[in-house]
C-alpha cells in the first residue's frame, strides 16, 4: 500500500489548506450561508426509532474540503478495509487475525464466517449462557454459601476487561437492578482491592475474574487476593464455585483457581480487549442492567454497523467523524481531541475513548512495516462538563492550541429534578460552549462593553474553534451502544487513512516485561547495580524507604 501522502486527494487538501483552509472562518460561513446547518448535520435513526443528531456544521469545513476528504477515503480504500473487517478477514495484520467484534452485536443470527468457521452459533450460545446466568443472579435464585442472595458484583480485570464494563455500568445506572452494586478492581495497587473489599460481604459477593488467558499479572494478583479474603471467611474451598466466575478461555487455569468451568464465559481471539464489552467481558453489564437491556445495547451498536456498512461515504457519519480528525491532525496540525459529555452518567466515557483511540492509533509504523513521515493518533482527553468548564476550558477557548471538540448531550435527563431546572442549566451550557467557541468575541465587541485598552486583548476570543455537537434523545442502552460503535468506526477510518494497524498494541509490552525483571530485583535483599543511573538510584531509594 502507498502512503496517504502520495494520494492525489491529500495533495489537493494541502493546496486547499494553504489557500484558504487555514484561515477558514465558520463565523463568516454561517453569516453567508443560511443552509449551512442543513448541509453539515445529519440525524441517525436507531433500530428502535430513537434518534441522534450529529451537527458537524461548526467544523472548519466547506463542501469542497469535505468532498476532497471523501476522495481521500476512497483513494485509501477505506471501504475495502471496512468490508474486509465485516467479512471476518485477517485485518489484524501483525498477528494475522480477524477483527470481528462486530459479529458479537450482529443479531441477525445468520451465518458469519472466520476462517471458514461459522461463529454465529458460538456467539449466540455465550449470549444465552450470559442470559441464563444473569437471570439466576438477578432473580435471587443464585445463592451464596450461606444461602443469601447476591448483592455485590466485583469485576476484576484490567484494560479492556475493565474500562468497557466500568463505563457502561456507570452510563446505564438508571437501568440497574435495585439489589445489585457493581465494583471494579483493576489497579495492582493494593489500595484498589482493599478499599473495594471493605464494602463487600463474602456471603453475598460475586467475583467476576476477567482475563482471556487467565494469566494477566495484575488481574491474577487481585483475583488471588480476593480468593484469600473470601476463604478466610467462607473457609471451604468448595464455596469458591458459588462466588467466583471466569470471563476467560483458559479452562485449565480457571479450574485450578477453583472456579467451576460451567461458570466460565469465553470469547474468541478475534475479539480485541478494547472491543470486548460486547462479549462475555460485558457480563457485569448484563448482570447489572439485565439481559433485555444488554440486548438493546448490542442492537444499538449493530444499527451503527449497518449504517457504516451501507450508507454511501458522503452520508456516512463515522466516515465524516474520522475524516475530520485527518483534516485537523494532518493539515491544521492539531495534536489533540476533546470529548466532553454533558452527562454525569457518561463520566467514564472519555477514559473509555482514550483507550479506544490511543491504543488503536498510537502507532508510528505503517502496515507495510515502514516508519511513517506524517502524524497519526491524536491525544484524546475529556471530562464530563460543566465541571470541565471550570478547569481546562480556559485553554480550549483562549489558548494557543487548536482543540477540536465533541460535545455530547441527551435531551431527556434520567433525573428531571426541580422541574427539570438542572437539565435546562446543563443544556444551556452545551449550546453556549459550542456557540462561543465558534463565534468568539471580537475587539469591537469587547470595546463596545467599555473595556479599557489594556484589558481588551485579554477579553477577546479568537473563535473559530471547531466543535461537533452530538444530541441524543436519551442515554438508553441502545443509544449508548450506538455512540460506542460510532467512535469505534471513527477510529477505524482514521487508522485506515493513516495506513496503520489499529488493532494491535505492541506498545504496552516493553514496560510490562521490564517490570517483571524489576519485580525480582525488588524482592532481593541487596541493592541493584544494573540499569541507567536514574533508574538504579530510584530503585535503591525505594528499597531503603519501603
Ligand atoms: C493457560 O494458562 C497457561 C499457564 O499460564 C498457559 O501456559 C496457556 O498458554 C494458557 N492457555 C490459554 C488458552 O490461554
Ligand atoms: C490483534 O493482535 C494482537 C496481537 O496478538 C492482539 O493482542 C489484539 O487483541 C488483536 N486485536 C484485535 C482487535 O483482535
Ligand atoms: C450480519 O451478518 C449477516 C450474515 O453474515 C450479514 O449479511 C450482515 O450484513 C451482518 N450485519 C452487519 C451489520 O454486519
Amino acid at each position: 500500500m502507498s502512503s496517504p501522502l502520495a494520494q492525489p486527494a491529500w495533495k489537493k487538501l494541502q493546496a486547499i489548506y494553504d489557500d484558504y483552509g487555514k484561515s477558514y472562518s465558520t463565523r463568516d460561513a454561517f453569516a453567508k450561508d443560511s443552509s449551512r446547518f442543513d448541509t453539515f448535520s445529519t440525524t441517525f435513526e436507531n433500530y428502535d426509532g430513537s434518534k441522534i443528531l450529529f451537527d458537524f456544521s461548526k467544523n472548519l469545513i466547506d463542501e469542497s474540503i469535505l468532498s476532497t476528504l471523501f476522495e481521500l477515503a476512497k483513494e485509501c480504500n477505506v471501504e475495502q478495509l471496512r468490508d474486509d473487517m465485516f467479512a471476518g478477514k485477517h485485518i489484524n495484520t501483525t498477528e494475522d487475525r480477524a477483527v470481528y467484534h462486530v459479529a458479537l452485536r450482529n443479531r441477525s443470527l445468520k451465518a458469519m464466517y472466520v476462517d471458514n468457521v461459522n461463529v454465529s452459533p458460538e456467539v449466540d450460545s455465550v449470549l444465552q449462557h450470559m442470559k441464563e446466568f444473569s437471570e439466576l443472579v438477578r432473580s435471587g435464585e443464585w445463592k451464596g454459601y450461606t444461602g443469601k442472595e447476591i448483592t455485590d458484583i466485583v469485576n476484576i480485570g484490567i484494560g479492556g476487561s475493565d474500562l468497557g464494563p466500568v463505563m457502561v455500568t456507570e452510563a446505564l445506572k438508571p437501568y440497574a437492578h435495585p439489589r445489585l452494586n457493581v465494583h471494579f478492581v483493576s489497579n495492582v495497587d493494593g489500595t484498589h482491592i482493599a478499599e473495594t473489599l471493605k464494602k463487600c460481604d463474602a456471603e453475598t459477593t460475586l467475583f467476576l475474574i476477567a482475563s482471556k488467558t487467565f494469566t494477566t499479572a495484575e488481574t491474577c494478583a487481585n483475583a488471588n487476593t480476593a480468593k484469600n479474603w473470601f476463604l478466610q471467611r467462607a473457609k471451604e474451598q468448595s464455596h469458591i464455585a458459588k462466588h467466583f466466575v471466569a470471563l476467560s478461555t483458559n479452562a485449565s487455569e480457571v479450574a485450578k483457581f477453583g472456579i467451576d468451568t460451567k461458570n466460565m464465559f469465553g470469547f474468541e481471539n478475534w475479539v480485541g480487549g478494547r472491543y470486548s464489552v460486547w462479549s462475555a467481558i460485558g457480563l457485569s453489564v448484563c448482570l447489572y442492567i439485565g439481559y433485555e437491556n444488554f440486548d438493546q445495547f448490542l442492537k444499538g451498536g449493530e444499527a451503527v454497523d449497518n449504517h457504516f456498512v451501507n450508507a454511501p461515504i458522503e452520508k456516512n457519519i463515522p466516515f465524516i467523524g474520522g475524516l475530520l480528525t485527518i483534516w485537523y491532525n494532518n493539515f491544521h496540525k492539531a495534536q489533540t481531541k476533546l470529548v466532553a459529555p454533558f452527562d454525569q452518567y457518561l463520566h467514564r466515557f472519555p477514559a473509555y475513548l482514550q483507550q479506544l483511540s490511543m491504543e488503536s492509533n498510537g502507532k508510528s509504523v505503517s502496515k507495510d512495516s515502514k516508519f511513517v513521515n506524517y502524524e497519526t493518533g491524536i491525544v484524546m482527553f475529556g471530562e464530563p462538563t460543566t465541571n470541565a468548564q471550570h478547569s481546562f476550558f480556559q485553554l480550549v477557548h483562549q489558548g494557543t492550541k487548536l482543540i477540536p471538540t465533541d460535545f455530547i448531550l441527551a435531551a431527556k435527563s434520567h433525573n428531571p429534578i426541580e422541574g427539570n431546572l438542572h437539565q435546562r442549566m446543563l443544556a444551556s451550557n452545551f449550546f453556549a460552549q459550542a456557540e462561543s467557541l465558534m463565534l468568539g468575541k471580537t475587539k469591537e465587541e469587547v470595546e463596545a462593553e467599555g473595556t479599557s485598552a489594556s484589558l481588551t486583548p485579554h477579553k477577546m476570543f479568537s473563535g473559530n474553534r471547531p466543535t461537533t455537537s452530538i444530541l441524543a434523545q436519551q442515554i438508553t442502552p441502545a443509544t449508548l451502544g450506538s455512540l460506542i460503535a460510532y467512535y469505534e468506526h471513527v477510529t477505524f477510518v482514521e487508522g485506515a487513512i493513516w495506513g496503520i494497524n489499529s488493532f494491535d498494541q505492541w506498545g504496552v509490552e516493553l514496560g510490562k516485561s521490564l517490570a517483571k525483571v524489576i519485580l525480582k530485583e525488588l524482592d532481593a535483599d541487596k541493592d541493584v547495580e544494573t540499569h541507567d543511573a536514574s533508574t538504579k538510584n530510584l530503585i535503591n531509594q525505594f528499597k531503603a524507604w519501603a
